[in-house]
């Protein structure tokens, strides 16, 4: 099963919104085939791994391991039940259930009724945890919203005048290029895109290379507005509507206006709306903030995260600003999920307890 979560990692990115699963395919303890899910649309990873076996496979003593309950329904591709059945495989290992409604359980008791023997919830905690952005769209029916910063061990994520770079090593950052394919948008505030200019992109990537998030500015007031057009390019900015009315330039390309005033208690409800209504070339499943520290703030008092991805560096600013230091308030409770030193960074990622 670990082979089979490992497998799953290279569709990170690529399988959304499907979720990122793994087939692996054993016989006399000898791996003779191993699949990953493809491109939204495309095979599951069943199907991929099957399709790798060799033509004259005797699978009357292999085991499937699966990282997700099989699908049971005709979507985009067979159900991959339907495979599993027509083979002799006797025996199917499952890390953990699949929520959708279409297949809910369906899977198991299909193999379970035709004679198989199915063992269900190795590594399960695992496979829901490289998972959550699926499992918690499933389950609350809304994008799931994620965290990330870089503080120093004052918990500074910038010096008094603005800079942070670097407060973390190269591969903490590589990490953080990794991670941003897991998410299907990515957020910065005002302040930060005028600061860092960053490109926010999977440049440094230690893995599987396979999309670029799509790219948002929350700016209420409008401060990017008077930065030249390129400078924006590639991002979509979030300005408030009234605030682009009193400038009388119309809405520039790759501005969305939000029908909200920069001082309603609404504003970060509204925006969150725009933000999910906006156009994505998948569903959106995910959105990933990343600072800075006024922005998380906001969003943590008003409980929009659901995960947490702190980085500690071993780095002091001398100049600070208690604006730039993170306070971390409001949702929870919080599980601990990794604990991790990163190149002499600590790495903390947390889940809110369902
Ligand atoms: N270490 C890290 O991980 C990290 C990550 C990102 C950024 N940074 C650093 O963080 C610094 C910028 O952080 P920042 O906190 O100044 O700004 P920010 O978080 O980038 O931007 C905050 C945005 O939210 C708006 N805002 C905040 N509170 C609001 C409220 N109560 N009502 C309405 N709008 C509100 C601000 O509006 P207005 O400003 O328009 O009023 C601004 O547009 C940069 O220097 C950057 O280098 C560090």
């Amino acid at each position: 099963m670990e082979l089979a979560l490992l497998e799953s990692m290279e569709s990170i990115g690529l399988s959304q919104p499907n979720p990122a699963v793994g087939c692996v395919l054993v016989q006399n303890r000898q791996l003779i085939a191993k699949g990953s899910t493809r491109a939204w649309k495309q095979e599951h990873a069943e199907r991929v791994a099957f399709s790798r076996l060799d033509p004259g496979a005797d699978l009357h003593h292999a085991t499937a391991y699966l990282t997700l309950e099989p699908c049971t329904h005709q979507g985009f591709q067979p159900p991959c039940v339907d495979l599993l059945l027509k083979s002799p495989i006797p025996k199917i290992v499952i890390a953990v259930a699949d929520p959708d409604p279409r297949v809910d359980g369906e899977g198991i008791r299909l193999l379970r009724a035709a004679g198989k023997e199915v063992v269900v919830g190795v590594l399960g905690p695992e496979a829901y945890a490289w998972n959550l952005n699926f499992f918690s769209t499933k389950k609350t029916g809304r994008p799931l919203w994620a965290a990330k910063w870089a503080q120093t061990p004052t918990g500074h994520l910038c010096d008094a005048s603005g800079h942070s770079k670097w407060i973390t090593g190269a591969e903490s950052r590589a990490y953080t290029h990794w991670l941003r394919q897991k998410y299907d948008a990515i957020v910065v505030g005002a302040r930060t895109f005028l600061a860092d200019q960053p490109r926010l992109t999977v440049r440094d990537c230690a893995g599987p290379l396979n999309r670029n998030p799509e790219r948002f500015v929350f700016d209420p007031k409008g401060r990017t507005l008077d930065l030249p057009e390129a400078a924006r390019e590639g991002f979509r900015i979030l300005v408030c509507e009234p605030e682009l009315q009193a400038r009388g330039q119309g809405t520039p390309a790759g501005v969305i206006p939000v029908p909200v005033e920069k001082d309603s208690s609404e504003l970060w409800t509204v925006f969150q709306d725009a933000l999910q209504g906006s156009e994505f070339p998948r569903p959106l499943q995910s959105v990933l903030v990343e600072g800075g520290p006024g922005l998380l703030r906001e969003l943590f008092k008003h409980d929009f995260f659901t995960v947490v991805h702190r980085f500690t560096g071993i780095r002091n600013f001398t100049a600070l600003s208690e604006a730039h230091r993170m306070e971390w308030v409001g949702g929870g409770p919080w599980i601990l999920e990794t604990e991790e030193e990163i190149q002499g960074d600590l790495l903390h990622e947390w889940r809110k307890e369902d």
